[in-house]
């Protein structure tokens, strides 16, 4: 792409694309959203009163000011509140790695397909990327990552478990992968935690170059909120806090998250009908079919039936939308949200009359 030389934005930022997901049209009184991972169910009662409270309650005008919000997720996640930051989504917790750690021109190792944040965050500081293959069979590709680490690697990003294929990276092989690469900053994002359980926040204090994002995004329901958090050592959330904004996460988000957590059912009763009864329904609907799929960890499942094309357009016309999303080698397949029961359901009776 030709990019002006007159502009002060830097040129190789002026060269990139932006990161656009499909949002147009997603409306969930016409369709069955499960297109985009998202919990398929409306947040609870206690959560949408604790925000019709804070509307109410003649503070907006004030700035947002996060209390115990640190040490109560902290509480959650299991660690202590020093190795914890809030932050506006992962998202921002990803870009927030990048930015203080990498220097342009150095490496970062990006296995993929993955989700499309990391090589965003890559190109805004002009990074060269590699980009080790998953596959089918073993997942994430851990031996050609260590195989590409050099002396200027600075960044490797583990989506545990990854999007769109689902797969999981073993705490072992995260931790043989930060001994791999001491220099460069290991970033496991950790956005569907809940689903997977795997997880290697318990030991940052001892990997100093792990730094782990989660979300309240997924399972908890509110991405409309924006409330991430990413666990590391003391030392590098003393560091990441000087970057973050002191206002970078709202108050909606805050008074959410404190009353999700006072009544975190909701979420741990969705994830059981999520991973115990829709993933193994849709799992078996697809072999039968004989449709090749990815083996998931997480709340959707990626899967290539000859026709992908036209299945995605003849759901949409049933009102249920999915994600076509090709492979590396440009095959389309379709990654689709596992819903409740009956969400699940209805895709597959629809499904099975095309
Ligand atoms: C692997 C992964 N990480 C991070 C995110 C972003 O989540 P958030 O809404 O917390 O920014 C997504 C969203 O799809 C994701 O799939």
């Amino acid at each position: 792409m030709s990019v002006s030389d007159k502009s002060v934005i830097k040129r190789h930022i002026r060269a990139m694309s932006a990161y656009k997901p499909p949002l147009e049209g997603r409306d969930p009184t016409k369709y069955t959203l499960l297109d985009f991972n998202e919990r398929t169910l409306p947040v609870g009662e206690k959560i949408q009163e604790a925000l019709i409270a804070y509307i109410r309650s003649g503070r907006m005008q004030m700035y947002p000011s996060y209390g115990d919000t640190v040490e109560r997720i902290a509480r959650y996640a299991g660690v202590p509140a020093e190795q914890l930051m809030i932050t506006n989504g992962s998202d921002q917790g990803i870009e927030l790695i990048f930015r203080s750690v990498c220097r342009e021109g150095d490496e970062a190792i990006i296995a993929g397909s993955t989700f499309a944040m990391y090589k965003q965050c890559a190109g805004v500081e002009n990074l060269k990327i590699i980009e080790p293959e998953y596959t089918i069979d073993i997942g994430f590709p851990v031996d050609a990552v260590i195989a590409a680490v050099t002396d200027k690697t600075r960044i490797i990003t583990i989506a545990n478990p990854n999007n769109p294929c689902g797969s999981l990276v073993k705490k072992e092989e995260v931790l043989r992968i930060a001994k791999a690469a001491p220099q460069a900053a290991i970033l496991v994002d950790e956005c569907y935690f809940e689903y997977s359980r795997e997880t290697v926040v318990n030991v940052v204090e001892d990997y100093p170059n792990i730094f782990v994002t989660r979300t309240f995004s997924k399972t908890w329901g509110i991405p409309s909120l924006r409330m991430g958090y990413l666990i590391s050592a003391k030392e590098n959330i003393t560091a990441l806090l000087n970057v973050r904004g002191p206002y970078d996460v709202n108050q909606y988000a805050v008074v959410a998250v404190q009353a999700a957590l006072e009544h975190p059912e909701y979420t741990l009763d969705y994830v059981r009908e999520v991973m115990d009864v829709s993933k193994p329904l849709l799992e078996n609907f697809l072999a039968e079919k004989n449709i090749v799929f990815w083996q998931s960890d997480a709340n959707f499942i990626w899967c290539f039936p000859d026709n992908a094309e036209q299945i995605e357009a003849a759901l949409r016309e049933a009102g249920i939308l999915v994600r076509p999303k090709a492979d590396l080698k440009g095959k389309l397949g379709l990654r689709i949200t596992l819903g409740n029961k009956t969400q699940t359901q209805k895709l597959i009776d629809v499904w099975q009359g095309l």
